[in-house]
């Protein structure tokens, strides 16, 4: 048998940017008030991309004045079905800038351009237009009281709603901020996160082009304990939703407290349990584990950061998944084969450098990793913020790796032994964002399932999301569901009208 040698994939060309990046207010692309910007920065090389306004607590107040004037305006006028088609053509015009945002996307966050392609835009394409749909569809109902009266619900806009998202999906966080909230007739104010600015200017632009009425959509980006703050205080937003960190999370939810009482969904950290019983298909389970701690720099909510390996399967287990790791692909993000580029921020890669110490120091075994730098990377990445893949075994659950957020391509394999042991220590921990279970006995699946406390569990698989499926946390990994039907609850206000006839 004779074998062509496959021709090399060629790198994907990164998108040029504009050096000074404005942002966008009542439909206006404008400098910030105070004349600041900031850099934001390529982590696969460490090089400035380019400048962007810095907003602040006067920009974010203009923001909220020209959201409220959209309220009261045109937007607040239009047809539902309207809001529907503006939002199928955002979608559109996503779909028809898919590379350039994709290559935006990697450049600015470090995510394999494979992974924006086939990842990141498909799930934010699916978003839009999944509601889309839901626009003329969120409908109130009647319903019998006592007495001579007609009663109904009307489902009515919030109002003016404030988003904070975070770093490690950009796209996608917008998509599942903006879909529910204009779907249900809102106007909003986005503050990105503050290293990862560019796509959603990118998208806002799209947003103003397809015909979204002036100040609809405003995009403020700025930092945290600033622009975040004024706008989760703000005494004239009606509704604040956050993604991030559980910390930041309840900072929020004390300024919404401390300001108007504003309505709070919150989409906190996790500590995945990730529960592989000895009766799975093995291999599945080590494509499934991988994939669900290593995706996305590790940088991911539901991250399966507790991994659960029961006794009798613990030695294959771990070896397979060491050979698997070791073979992993990490460098040039804009290379299509590459499976792991660097972290978001040299803050992020130290913060992941601190937990491997730790994790030594505390008496895990290290197995493969703990390097920053992999050896094969290129002069021209040497200053990006890669971090090797990491395994530790031999992790006991009182051991810090195996409590904090790590938020990196960090794996730690815990062994149990049976059923009830291993409910019992997947539950101890103060989050409940995700969880998942390899095995082929049904009745056990389904247990386990239901005792995990968790807002979302696969069984026999891992990282599956879909525009449908409802997502969000058990205790302290959050307030409310985002996707599906359960956003629409999010951006909704019930109002009850009863009538006497
Ligand atoms: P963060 O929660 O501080 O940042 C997320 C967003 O909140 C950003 O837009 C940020 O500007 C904003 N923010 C920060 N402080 C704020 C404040 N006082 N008021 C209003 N908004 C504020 O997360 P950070 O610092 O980027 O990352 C730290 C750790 O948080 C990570 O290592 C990871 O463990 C976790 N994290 C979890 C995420 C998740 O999806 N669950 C996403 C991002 C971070
Ligand atoms: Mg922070």
């Amino acid at each position: 048998m004779t074998t062509t040698a496959t021709p090399a994939k060629a790198r994907v060309n990164p998108p040029k940017v504009k050096a000074q990046q404005p942002m966008l207010i009542g439909g206006k692309w404008v400098a910030s008030v105070s004349g600041k910007s900031f850099s934001t920065v390529d982590p696969a090389t460490g090089q400035t991309i380019c400048e962007v306004a810095e907003g602040d607590k006067a920009d974010i107040d203009l923001a909220v004045k020209a959201a409220r004037l959209a309220m009261d305006g045109p937007w607040g006028r239009m047809n539902a079905s309207g809001r529907g088609r503006l939002l199928n053509k955002l979608a559109d015009a996503i779909e028809a800038n898919k590379e350039e945002l994709a290559a935006l996307e990697t450049l600015d966050n470090g995510k394999p351009i494979a992974d924006s392609l086939n990842a990141d835009l498909p799930l934010t394409l699916q978003c839009y237009r999944y509601y889309a749909g839901w626009a003329d569809k969120n409908h109130g109902s009647t319903f019998p009281v006592d007495g001579s009266f007609f009663s109904y619900t009307r489902h009515e806009p919030v109002g003016v709603v404030g988003q904070i998202i975070p770093w490690n999906f950009p796209l996608l966080m917008q998509a599942w901020k903006w879909g529910p909230a204009l779907a249900c007739g809102n106007s909003l104010v986005l503050k990105p996160a503050e290293q990862t600015p560019l796509t959603a200017l990118k998208v806002a632009e799209l947003a103003q082009e397809v015909g979204f009425p002036d100040g609809v959509i405003n995009v403020v980006p700025g930092f945290g304990p600033t622009a975040g703050a004024a706008l989760a205080s703000h005494m004239n937003v009606d509704k604040i939703a956050f993604t991030g960190e559980t910390g930041t999370g309840k900072i929020v939810m004390t300024a919404a407290a401390n300001s108007n009482l504003k309505r709070v969904s919150l989409e906190l950290g996790g500590k995945s349990p990730n529960v592989v019983f000895a009766d799975a298909d093995i291999d599945a389970a080590i494509e499934g584990a991988y994939f669900g701690l290593f995706f996305n720099q590790g940088q991911c909510c539901v991250a399966g950061s507790r991994l659960f390996v029961e006794e009798k399967v613990y030695d294959e287990f771990v070896e397979k998944m060491t050979r698997k790791t070791k073979a992993r692909r990490v460098g040039d993000p804009f290379h299509p084969d590459t499976e792991q580029g660097p972290q978001v921020s040299k803050e992020q890669q130290d913060r992941i450098r601190g937990f491997i110490e730790v994790g030594k120091k505390e008496g895990a075994r290290l197995l493969i990793g703990g390097a920053d730098v992999p050896s094969s990377l290129s002069a021209v990445h040497a200053n990006g913020y890669f971090v090797e893949p990491t395994v530790f075994t031999d992790v006991r659950d009182e051991m810090t790796i195996a409590q904090e957020e790590i938020f990196g391509p960090v794996m730690s394999i815990l062994k149990f032994k049976d059923v009830n042991e291993v409910i019992e220590r997947g539950n101890r921990t103060f989050y409940g964002l995700a969880a998942a279970v390899w095995t082929k006995d049904l009745q056990k699946a389904i247990r386990v399932s239901h005792a995990l406390k968790a807002g979302t569990v696969w069984v026999n698989c891992y990282d599956v999301f879909d525009a449908a499926a409802p997502f969000g946390g058990f205790k302290m990994s959050g307030i409310g569901r985002e996707l599906g039907q359960y956003a629409l609850q999010l951006y909704t206000e019930v109002k009850t009208v009863i009538m006497a006839v």
